[in-house]
């Protein structure tokens, strides 16, 4: 194998049984990860060689590519669509993408798609806690485990939420169709070797790869588990931000892209293609992460959630939860996202004369929330990391009685919120859950409990 780019020579040797021992595996990814290099910026045109000439000048396809390589352009919107949304990248490649055997079909596991129809929609506010302990030998893929979405693949409408655990890395190779991935580890590490170079995304950090490319999972830690928001609509983006003005929010300049990184395969490298909801394989004879060179704004990148510059009161009440959006995904309506990724991050609390914690709601947006570390400051119990809550269209929540009972007494100093870090998938149209979902051992019964005891106040 060979490893180009900012890739430290790392020892591997090409034999995927060498990935199978674990230990020493985890070590190289651990090296490979210390060593990356990134592209700063979001939404820019990146470019990057692996091998120094690799790249063209002045056109996309010259007759013949520099270094014997082939050009392929990968395109994740219409030809058509406008500049500002337009996302495209052109590949320089050992082999071309088309350089494959037919896919079958192979098992879903717990992947599920969109339209969800296996349960009939479920007004109740609903809370899990975290996924069990994966089997032994379950990598990233195999370990995904769908809780529920919307909209529909076959459309490119809507979402799906994903958890996942896993104790194995990849040696497989997954890319998705249907939509881009948005990974919020929660526990342990991920290295992800992508088409376009290699990251690393922790807990507190979030990857992004997008509808397509392809990519494998090793682990940096004994375990891994975390979120995923599976995006079937239009690419995430940052979020305009009218009156704050030219910065805040996440600031371009925090996300990170990779390098060109590739592998030199020979042999049978199994790759795994999600479409139109299915699973299907198909064992190439080399590497599909073979990009020695590319150019273009279709590529993966991390972004750490505490570069997130929070903003909030500095005089009362506090600003809707959209003040914390990270990233949003437009839909055709102004305003109205596909969904947006939300984050709760350490901040300050000023607000005077003023409820601090969330407000009790009911919203036409359907909301799930996962914890990354910590405690969420609405939630005095039972919200876990690793778990999650759902509250789907017009269903009402806030804060739990204890939350409410010390909030509504609280001296209001300032206060520093900085045990936890929570974050939300809000989505446009109600959130179905799995049958896997509604029926898990890991469903905490008795959610609504969480509202008992909320004392009448109420004098005339
Ligand atoms: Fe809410």
């Amino acid at each position: 194998m060979t490893m180009g780019g900012a890739v430290p020579a790392d020892g591997q040797t090409g034999e995927q049984a060498d990935r199978r021992v674990d230990r020493p595996a985890r070590e190289r990814a651990r090296r490979t990860a210390e060593g990356l290099e990134y592209l700063s910026g979001f939404g820019n045109e990146h470019q990057s060689e692996a091998v120094p000439g690799a790249l063209p000048h002045g056109r996309n396809s010259p007759q013949r590519a520099p270094l014997g390589l082939y050009a392929e352009q990968l395109s994740g919107s219409a030809f058509t669509e406008p500049r500002a949304h337009n996302r495209r990248s052109w590949l320089y490649r050992i082999r071309p993408s088309a350089a494959h055997p037919p896919f079958t079909r192979v098992d879903n596991g717990a992947l599920r798609s969109a339209p969800f129809t296996e349960t009939v929609p479920d007004p109740n506010r609903l809370r899990w806690n975290p996924l069990p302990a994966p089997a032994p030998g379950t990598d990233w893929l195999a370990g995904l485990w769908t809780l529920g979405g919307n909209g529909d693949v076959t459309q490119r409408t809507g979402v799906a939420v994903h958890l996942y655990h896993a104790d194995t890395s990849m040696e497989r190779v997954f890319s998705d169709a249907d939509g881009e991935l948005l990974i919020v580890p929660e526990r342990g590490g991920l290295l992800l070797r992508t088409e376009f170079g290699v990251l690393a995304a922790r807990p507190g950090e979030v990857a992004l790869v997008p509808r397509g490319v392809r990519f494998r999972v090793e682990l940096l830690d004994d375990t891994a588990r975390g979120y995923v928001c599976e995006n079937y609509g239009r690419p995430f983006q940052l979020p305009d931000l009218g009156p704050i003005g030219a910065n805040g929010l996440a600031n371009p300049r925090d996300f990170r892209a990779p390098v060109a990184a590739y592998e030199d395969i020979e042999g049978g490298v199994e790759v795994v293609n999600k479409y139109c909801g299915n699973l299907w394989a198909a064992t190439y004879d080399h590497s599909p992460l073979d990009v020695v060179a590319w150019h273009g704004n279709h590529v993966p990148y991390v972004y750490d959630l505490r570069a997130f510059n929070v903003i909030g009161t500095i005089s009362y009440d506090h600003p809707d939860p959209s003040i914390f959006t990270v990233l949003t995904s437009p839909s055709d309506t102004p305003g109205l996202a596909g969904v947006d990724f939300v984050v709760f991050a350490p901040r300050w609390l000023v607000g005077e004369d003023t409820f601090r914690p969330p407000y009790f709601h009911r919203n036409v947006m359907s909301e799930y929330m996962g914890l990354i570390e910590g405690a969420y400051d609405a939630k005095a119990e039972g919200f876990v990391p690793g778990g999650g809550s759902l509250h789907t269209m017009m269903s009402a929540h806030g804060p739990d009685r204890e939350t409410f009972d010390r909030a509504s007494a609280a001296e209001l100093a300032p206060q520093r919120i900085d045990d936890g870090l929570a974050f939300m998938f809000e989505t446009r149209w109600p959130l179905t859950t799995t049958a896997q979902a509604a029926g898990a051992d890991h469903l905490q019964r008795g959610y609504d409990d969480v509202w008992q005891g909320l004392e009448r106040h109420f004098r005339a």
